[in-house]
């Protein structure tokens, strides 16, 4: 049984068309993509998603950014999902990760540190937290999966 984590494709990575590309490098590096919902967020949902940054100066660009277009969130699973997703997308600052981390997702479709195209749950308590953001209690099984 693999552990699950919330795998999204930001506004920049669904405008560049990098959705098949991303998706394809998921499941070449053995995941599985449980559940996927393609979701247009407002203001109020990307200021709830990213509310343990409230109070950083790129907030308000983040949550504008975040509305810019529809993103894609995708829980996926493999064991130690959480850490193997967040080693392929890389580092944050996607202009850092082109030199770091060149084969990185972030590498790949990433323009800045805030355009950087993908997210990845940072802990399992941020794993639970986002599935259930965007999927409800329909994913209360991530929780047992993770156990
Ligand atoms: P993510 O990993 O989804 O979590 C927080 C997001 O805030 C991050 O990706 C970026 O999109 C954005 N972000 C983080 N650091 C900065 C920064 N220094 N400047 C602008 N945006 C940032």
């Amino acid at each position: 049984k693999g552990e699950r984590t919330l795998a999204m494709i930001k506004p920049d990575g669904i405008y560049g068309n990098f959705t098949d590309r991303i998706k394809q490098v998921i499941l070449e590096n053995g995941f599985f993509i449980v559940q996927e919902l393609m979701v247009q967020l407002v203001v109020e949902n990307a200021t709830l998603f990213y509310s343990e940054h409230s109070a950083k100066s790129f907030f308000p660009n983040l949550v504008e950014y975040m509305t810019s277009g529809p993103v894609l969130a995708m829980v996926i699973e493999k064991t130690n999902g959480i850490s193997e997703w967040r080693a392929l997308i890389g580092p944050t600052d996607a202009g850092k990760a082109r030199v770091s981390h060149p084969h990185s997702i972030r590498a790949m479709c990433g323009s800045s540190a805030q355009r950087n195209c993908v997210h990845g749950s940072d802990s399992a308590l941020a794993a639970a937290r986002e599935i259930l953001f965007f999927f409800g209690d329909i994913s209360a099984g991530a929780g047992a999966a993770a156990a």
